[in-house]
């Protein structure tokens, strides 16, 4: 029998699909459970990106492989919306390519680069777990940089030595942060831009809440011009797109996006021709993102209520759609985690993004209203 590779199978599960199996069990035993786990947004999909995809699938046939790095149209719709919102002048030829979601992109990425030297990659100890385990299953190196509410969540750059920062060749940024929900300023990525231009590292940018935010838009590494930047951008949580799959990989390092089209050329990641007609149409299209904003806004206003005064303490909670929550009553995530499950709602361990999360949990409110009214009355209650 052919051996198996055990940085793949020895690696745990991934913890956000075991908590999703966890629900479903609850609800076999006929538990009635909210399942405030996943960051999959339980709105609707706007009914324009439905046409485009139908117009797309109906209006011509499409039996042939769609173009892997993206039709020419998506990659020019993706520069005018990076134009129009962060005014940054991309040449879709060479500087942007489409992906299947983000997640597919971001756990290869590191293939691209040469580890045979003992380099690193440096992540944030909260972090989406796909960072980790796509390293790990690639027998990479990591150092975790600690992230803690002092230093807001953002890994403090003063603290890095200069010899870890030396021997990195990726920085994964996540901001808007999930699980934390911290926002990185400007001076802030343009200091880390600046770490990774002295010290020739990449900074790998994944943004995917950014256009989901409370009052101003968060700073994107788009604005800060470098060649040692990739930024991940996705359509799923803001166009409410998660089953699509569709995302994008934006660098200004035309060499660096030269090498991952022949890395990804092989792959079998071409997003159908019909998604990216719907993906093209959504790129394009400011208003819906607008309408999603401002109901997540009426929704973060209702959670957050309901978490304050349930005497819970929270961090920030500005952009995107999570809560990060503590308790002075709870000095553990499990036992937070527990409190919130005694009132029938299934939320994620802080310690499932990092040893760094507890006594914290995180808790989506990307429910439909109904669902999120009844939630906060149960955390009231
Ligand atoms: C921080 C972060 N990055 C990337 C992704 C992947 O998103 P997608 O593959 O849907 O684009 C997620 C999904 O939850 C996420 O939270």
């Amino acid at each position: 029998m052919a051996k198996f590779n055990p940085a793949v199978t020895e690696q745990p599960a991934y913890k956000i699909t075991a908590l999703q199996d966890k629900a479903k069990a609850l609800r076999d035993q006929g538990v009635d459970i909210i399942n405030a786990t996943i960051g999959d947004p339980k709105d609707d999909t706007p009914a324009e990106v439905q046409q485009a995809l139908v117009h797309a699938l109906t209006s011509k046939s499409y039996s042939q492989y769609p173009s892997y790095i993206g039709s020419e149209e998506l990659r020019m719709s993706i520069a005018n919306w990076a134009s129009a919102t962060h005014g940054i002048q991309l040449d879709p030829s060479h500087q942007i390519m489409a992906c299947n979601g983000t997640k597919e992109a971001i756990y290869s990425f590191p293939m691209l680069f040469d580890w045979t030297k003992g380099q690193t990659i440096l992540i944030p100890s909260l972090s989406y777990p796909v960072y980790q385990m796509s390293a790990t299953a690639m027998q990479i190196p990591t150092l975790n940089l600690p992230l803690t509410e002092s230093s807001g969540f953002l890994p403090n750059l003063d603290a890095i030595e200069p010899s870890i920062l030396k021997n990195a060749q990726l920085f994964w940024m996540n901001s808007p942060h999930n699980p934390t929900t911290a926002i990185a300023s400007k001076s802030y990525l343009e200091e880390l831009v600046g770490l990774a231009e002295k010290y020739d590292f990449l900074v790998c940018s994944d943004e995917c809440y950014n256009d989901l935010y409370a009052s101003n838009q968060p700073a994107s590494i788009l604005e800060i011009d470098s060649e040692h930047w990739v930024c991940f951008r996705s359509l799923s949580k803001r166009s409410h797109m998660t089953g699509y799959r569709s995302g994008a990989i934006v660098s200004k390092n035309n060499a660096l996006m030269g090498h991952l089209k022949k890395m990804r050329s092989p792959m079998g990641v071409g997003t159908p021709s019909f998604i990216q007609a719907a993906a093209t149409w959504s790129w394009a299209d400011k208003a819906h993102v607008k309408t999603h904003r401002d109901h997540y806004n009426q929704k973060r206003q209702k959670i957050k209520t309901a978490i304050l005064s349930a005497g819970l303490d929270m961090f920030g909670g500005d952009a995107g759609f999570y809560m990060w929550v503590k308790s002075s009553r709870h000095s553990s995530s499990e036992s937070l985690s527990q409190w919130f499950l005694d009132r029938g709602i299934l939320v994620t361990p802080g310690t499932v993004f990092g040893p760094d999360g507890d006594p914290y949990i995180r808790m989506v409110f990307c429910l439909t209203d109904d669902v999120l009214d009844d939630c906060c009355q149960k955390i009231a209650h």
